[in-house]
C-alpha cells in the first residue's frame, strides 16, 4: 500500500524523550524524521519572542519566575534540561530566532502563539518571519483567533491555523467562516472524525489534529485521513508510517 501522506509533527519538539521547547528536543524531532515542529511562544519583558509553554519558568528549568516580566538574559540563565535528565545539563530557553536558525527549511514549523501580551507579540512574530525568510514554512496557530486575525493583517502571506477545544459543529464552517484565508484546522483529536476531515480537505484546508501518543490512536488518525498528526513521539509515528 502507499504510504499515506501524513505530516509527522514533533510536539514542542519530540517532547516525550527531550525536554520540551529545547534545541535538544528539536534536534531529536528532526533526526527521528519529523515533517514539522510545533512549538509554543511568549513574550519576555525586553520584546523577544520566547520558546516556551507556560507562562512561568517554574515547571520546565531550575529557576522561577514569570516569562514576560524577565529579560532575555535572565530567561537564558535557567537550565532547561536537567529537571528532564542529566543528558540534557545546560540546555537553555531558546528563542524563536535561535529555532529558525536550527531547524531546516523543508521542516515546517508550527508556532503557537500562547498570549498576544497587548498585541506586541504579532508585529514582533511578523517581523522575525519576514527577516529569517520564514513566511512560506511556518504556520501559526493559536486558541486566541483574533490574535490569528491581528497577524493576518500585519502579513497577509502568513498561513494560520485555529487550534480550538470544542466540537464546533462545522469544523470546515469554523475555517470557511473565518473571514481570512485559513490554512489549516488544529482540533483536539477526540473531537474530530472521518467526516470532518475529509469536508476540510475538500475545501482545501489542513488537518492537523493533537495530541496523540498512543499507536492504536495513531492509526485511527492515519485512517480518518489526518493531514498531520501532532505527537510527543515523533520517532513511533515515523516508524508506523513507514511500515504502512
Ligand atoms: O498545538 C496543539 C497543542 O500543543 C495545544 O496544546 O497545551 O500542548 O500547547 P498545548
Ligand atoms: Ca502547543
Amino acid at each position: 500500500m502507499t504510504q499515506p501522506s501524513v505530516l509527522v509533527i514533533a510536539h514542542r519538539g519530540a517532547k516525550g524523550e527531550a525536554p520540551e521547547n529545547t534545541l535538544g528536543a528539536f534536534r531529536l524531532g528532526i533526526e527521528q524524521g519529523c515533517d514539522a515542529i510545533e512549538l509554543d511562544v511568549h513574550l519576555s519583558k525586553d520584546g523577544e519572542i520566547i520558546v516556551i509553554h507556560d507562562f512561568t519558568i517554574d515547571r520546565t528549568t531550575d529557576r522561577k519566575g514569570v516569562v514576560h516580566e524577565m529579560t532575555l538574559s535572565e530567561l537564558k540563565q535557567a537550565d532547561a534540561g536537567r529537571w528532564f535528565s542529566s543528558q540534557y545539563e545546560g540546555e537553555r530557553i531558546p528563542t524563536l530566532e535561535e529555532v529558525f536558525d536550527l531547524v531546516p527549511p523543508e521542516v515546517m514549523i508550527n508556532v503557537e502563539i500562547k498570549d498576544s501580551y497587548d498585541r506586541k507579540l504579532e508585529p514582533a512574530l511578523a517581523e522575525l518571519m519576514k527577516r529569517k525568510d520564514r513566511v512560506h514554512n511556518v504556520v501559526v496557530s493559536s486558541f486566541d483567533h483574533k490574535s490569528l486575525l491581528f497577524l493576518k493583517l500585519l502579513l497577509p502571506e502568513a498561513k494560520i491555523g485555529l487550534l480550538y477545544e470544542i466540537n464546533p459543529g462545522s469544523h470546515a464552517g469554523l475555517a470557511t467562516g473565518f473571514g481570512v484565508p485559513v490554512y489549516s484546522l488544529h482540533p483536539n483529536f477526540k473531537r474530530i472524525n472521518r467526516e470532518d476531515i475529509r469536508d476540510a480537505l475538500s475545501k482545501g484546508i489542513q488537518v492537523y489534529p493533537w495530541t496523540i501518543n498512543d499507536e492504536k490512536k495513531m492509526k485511527q488518525a492515519i485512517e480518518k485521513g489526518a493531514s498531520g498528526i501532532i505527537t510527543d513521539f515523533p520517532g513511533k509515528l515515523r516508524k508506523i508510517l513507514t511500515a504502512w
